[in-house]
């Protein structure tokens, strides 16, 4: 496939599947015939729920396991235990909790082929994504681990006060992490591990699409040691759960990983609840924009316009909807992208050839048909990918659309959609400011080779993320610390160097010696 290029990772691993390949390919395909299990899970044990088959996104008459939905009653079960089982877990010494972490990201490699035949066939994800993954999942395991060991410790403050002042960190109580399918692994994890690390326990609350991904998760992280009563795995539907979560007072804090009104919503349920004052830390939506300049180099542009808007079948929060693109080169980049569009895969993610799979179910599939039909009405259309006759499966064409401006986008269409739009020169910063009108401020990608523009954009751009000459998606951990502002969240750094101390209180003890 070539929407791939060669990328190392931040250990300098390549971490392209090519070169992978030969080593993976065996035991990954031992895997594909395999079924798995979910079920809620409380104390290390495992529960009775509702059950659902759960379907493989490019081939949906393909059952590849069960999992049986928690009810409401569990999920007030599941709180009782994890604030019983808190003081303990706060207790454990960080160097003990950072220790498990890494004994998880260690597991995680060994058990890397099945976790991405997981990726595959739960979550449609291509072979290149179950890699990135994976391997994204251990970073966040090595660098929570590594800052919680750094962070967290006491540290003495010296001063005129005559007295010995120290300042440490703990837990907040019992955290509701609620983690999304698109990163079914590594955003499930991460959240998971921060949480856990800083000395929570923590409510898993996997997407409806993921359990089964959740549950061999964790799996591994009974095996790395974790002691079986400070996290709870509540697979199930997010409403129902998520409101009598949200409304219990032994809830500490949210982390979130999810649409903007999910947010809206929690924060509302938070708010309204009897007791202290919960934390959320959200990471939500965004209408991601790429500016290229007539400096740029449209066959750079082009590849990296798409493998923005097109990797992960464009169902990543990061992923670029807008391109926005100076008159005097647009003919240019656009007739490139016609070229490139024609030439990109889509397939049944197991097999190595395949660029694009499937979107995640039915529900997305129908969303984002329809925003297709309404701007193919207006004839609008610049090009669309090939899809193959006789997929069984969620899939939608990549497809990219001429339109007026970022303005006229009335939501995020979370699939393959690219909309690209003609802007003069002098207009510039009107561009920015229409970006920055949507409310939305998580990735802005910029082309150009005129140092002075970059940085123009970058004083005026209210975003989370801004990549420069570059795609603008797979952020790696602690080098790129990921997460937006304004709709796009409430300004945490997943795989940053502040990322921990959300999740911790700060507690300052003075003796008079
Ligand atoms: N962290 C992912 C990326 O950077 C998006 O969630 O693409």
């Amino acid at each position: 496939p070539w929407l791939y290029p060669e990328r190392k990772n931040s250990t300098g691993v390549n971490m392209n599947v090519q070169s992978q390949w030969n080593e993976l390919s065996a035991v990954y395909s031992s895997f594909l015939g395999r079924q798995w299990q979910a079920a809620p899970v409380i104390g290390g044990r495992h529960l009775e729920g509702t059950a659902h088959d759960v379907r493989c996104p490019y081939a949906r008459s393909r059952v590849v396991g069960r999992a049986q939905f928690a009810s409401a009653e569990q999920a007030r079960q599941a709180l009782g235990a994890l604030e019983a089982a808190w003081p303990l877990w706060n207790a454990t010494a960080v160097d003990t909790r950072a220790g498990i972490l890494e004994r998880l990201g260690d597991l995680l490699e060994q058990h890397r082929a099945e976790l991405m035949a997981l990726c595959t066939l739960e979550a449609g994800k291509s072979l290149q994504d179950g890699i990135d993954e994976v391997r994204e999942a251990v970073d966040f395991c090595r660098y929570y681990a590594h800052q919680a060991r750094l962070k967290l410790g006491r540290e003495v403050l010296v001063g005129p006060t005559g007295e010995r002042n120290e300042l440490f960190h703990e837990g907040r109580g019992v955290f509701v992490c609620i983690s999304p399918w698109n990163f079914p692994l590594a955003i499930y994890l991460g959240q998971i591990t921060a949480a856990l690390v800083a000395g929570n326990t923590v409510l898993a609350k996997p997407a409806e699409q993921t359990g089964l991904i959740a549950a061999r998760a964790l799996e591994l992280m009974f095996e790395a040691g974790l002691p079986p009563d400070v996290i709870a795995l509540l697979p199930g539907e997010g409403a129902e759960l998520g409101r009598v979560l949200c409304r219990d007072r032994r809830v500490a804090g949210v982390c979130l990983t999810g649409s903007t009104d999910t947010a809206r919503l929690i924060n509302l349920q938070l708010a309204e609840r009897e007791g202290a004052i919960p934390v959320l830390i959200a990471e939500t939506g965004g209408q991601n924009a790429m500016i290229v300049d007539s400096t740029a180099l449209p066959e750079q542009v082009v590849k990296d316009a798409l493998s923005s808007a097109f990797t992960s079948t464009g169902q990543r929060c990061s992923a670029l909807r807008v391109l926005y693109v100076q008159r005097d080169v647009a003919g240019r980049v656009i007739e490139l992208l016609k070229g490139a569009m024609a030439e990109l895969k889509i397939g049944p993610t197991h097999l190595r050839e395949s660029d694009i799979g499937p979107v995640i179910d039915e529900e997305a599939q129908r969303e984002l048909l329809s925003h297709i039909e309404r701007l193919k009405a207006q004839g609008r259309l610049i090009a669309e990918a090939r899809l193959p006759e006789g997929l069984d499966g969620t899939f939608v064409a990549p497809v990219a659309f001429e339109i007026g401006g970022i303005h006229e986008l009335e939501k995020e269409h979370f699939g393959p959609v690219l909309h690209v739009v003609r802007y003069d020169a002098a207009d510039l910063e009107k561009v920015v400011d229409a970006i920055n009108a949507t409310g939305f401020g998580l990735t802005l990608g910029v082309h150009s080779r005129n140092e002075e523009t970059a940085r123009r954009i970058e004083a005026r751009a209210r975003v989370g993320n801004l990549y420069v000459n570059r795609n603008q998606i797979g952020a790696v951990v602690g080098v790129q610390p990921f997460g937006g502002c304004g709709l796009s969240g409430t300004g945490p750094k997943a795989g940053g160097p502040g990322y921990l101390l959300r999740f911790a209180n700060e507690r300052t003890t003075s003796v008079n010696t």
